[in-house]
Parts: structure tokens; sequence; C-alpha cells
């Protein structure tokens, strides 16, 4: 996809609450949009122009959601289906493993494909459990040491000018660790020498 051209898009999810809407929303901003839902019979609360296949995250085999992408040949994978109740379990299968199986599948099949997920860290708040993430920009480690001057030209475009050092990406951690972060849920803390700011 280039630039402001719509291209395919798969929602997975596209019955959910808010998949349904996010199916409208492309169909309606021009996109060729195909809807996969797990449970086909549920009555889509809105009408649009999404095709449907059946997916099931978790119950399909790899090869199916492989299969799915080949056929679908999306631009952008949107994934809104998750679990918002269950057991521990339940939950770390529905929002873990099956978004894993899936990015495992758009590996194989749609590399170039953008994966955007809906997710929340609402699920887990109320039993005490804080969700947060760490977004790094480029970090000087013995992994990026081969790309010697590149990285310094990477990092140049960003505010801060320079490479992080690990020590830097760590101390972030270090505070969504501690209690200084005890209000902080659901954040997704860009430690990347002012990157996306700019
Ligand atoms: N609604 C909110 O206020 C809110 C806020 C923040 C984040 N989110 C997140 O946004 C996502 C969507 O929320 P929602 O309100 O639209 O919830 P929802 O209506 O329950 O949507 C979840 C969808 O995921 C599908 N699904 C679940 N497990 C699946 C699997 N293994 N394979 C394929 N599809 C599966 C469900 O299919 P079935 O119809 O067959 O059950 C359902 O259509 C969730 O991850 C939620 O945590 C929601």
């Amino acid at each position: 996809m280039s630039g402001s051209i719509p291209g395919r898009a798969l929602v997975v999810g596209g019955r959910g609450f808010l998949g349904r809407h996010i199916v409208t929303a492309l169909c309606t901003a021009g996109f060729e949009v195909t809807s996969a839902v797990r449970t086909r019979c549920t009555p889509s609360a809105l009408s649009n122009d999404a095709g449907e296949v059946a997916l099931d995250l978790l119950a399909s085999p790899a090869r199916t959601l492989r299969a799915v992408l080949r056929a679908t040949r999306p631009a952008v994978v949107v994934n809104c289906a998750g679990v918002v109740s269950g057991t521990a379990e339940q939950l770390a299968d529905g929002n873990v493993v099956a978004p894993v199986r899936l990015l495992a599948a758009m590996t194989a099949t749609a590399p170039t494909a953008l994966y955007i997920h809906l997710g929340s860290a609402a699920e887990y708040g109320p039993s005490g459990v804080r969700i947060n993430a760490v977004s790094p920009g480029p970090t000087r480690t013995e992994g990026t040491a081969a790309m010697g001057e590149n990285l310094d030209a990477l990092a140049a475009a960003a505010p801060a000018g320079r490479p992080a050092s690990p020590q830097e990406i760590a101390d972030s951690i270090v505070f969504l660790a501690s209690q200084r972060s005890s209000f902080v849920h659901g954040a997704i803390l860009p430690v990347d020498g002012g990157r996306v700011a700019v």
C-alpha cells in the first residue's frame, strides 16, 4: 500500500463490537475489506461491503490462517479479536497465543502487511496487574554493533540526535517496575530520543 491509496484490509474479529465499526469505516475509506469471523451466525449490527471468511485464531490450523492471508493478500491486518473475561488461561490464549499465531502466519505469507492490534490492559488491572510497554529507539548494543555509523544516521533525525545506551532503556524499565509508576496502566512509553514526537 502506498501513501493514502487504500488497499486490501483483513479485519480479524470483524463482527465484534469494535470490529464491525472498523470494518465499516475501512470500507467507507475505500479499502477492500475481508472480515474474518469466528461466529458467522451473529448478526452484524451494521451493513457493509466486506466479504467474510471463517477464522478462529486458536482453533483453526496454522495452514488455514496462512491460506486466509494468501487468499486475501492484505496490505493491512487489523486484529480486533480479543478476550475480555475468563480465566487467566483463557485471557492468555485469546490475547497472547492468538495474536502470536496470527503474526506467525503473517510472517510466512504476508510479511509486508501492516499489523494493527487492538488490545487493552483493562482486563488485568483490577487483579493488580499493570501492563505497560516500552518502545525503544535505535540503541547501541552488541546486536546493533554491526550497523556502525548507520545506527548514528538512523538516530540523527530524532531530537536526541544519537542512539540510546542500553542503560537508558533499562532505566525506563526500572521506572515502570517501581511503585513510582503505580498509576501508569496500559501505556506505551517511547524511549526513543523523541523519534515519534517529530
Ligand atoms: N470495547 C472496549 O471498550 C475496548 C476498550 C479497549 C480495548 N478493547 C479491546 O478491543 C478488542 C475488541 O473489543 P470488543 O469490544 O469489540 O470485544 P468483542 O465484541 O468481544 O470482540 C472480540 C471479537 O473477537 C472475536 N474472537 C475472540 N476470540 C477469537 C478467536 N480465537 N479467533 C477469532 N476471533 C476471536 C470474537 O468473536 P465471536 O463473535 O465469535 O465471539 C469477537 O468478535 C479486544 O481485544 C478488547 O480487549 C476494547
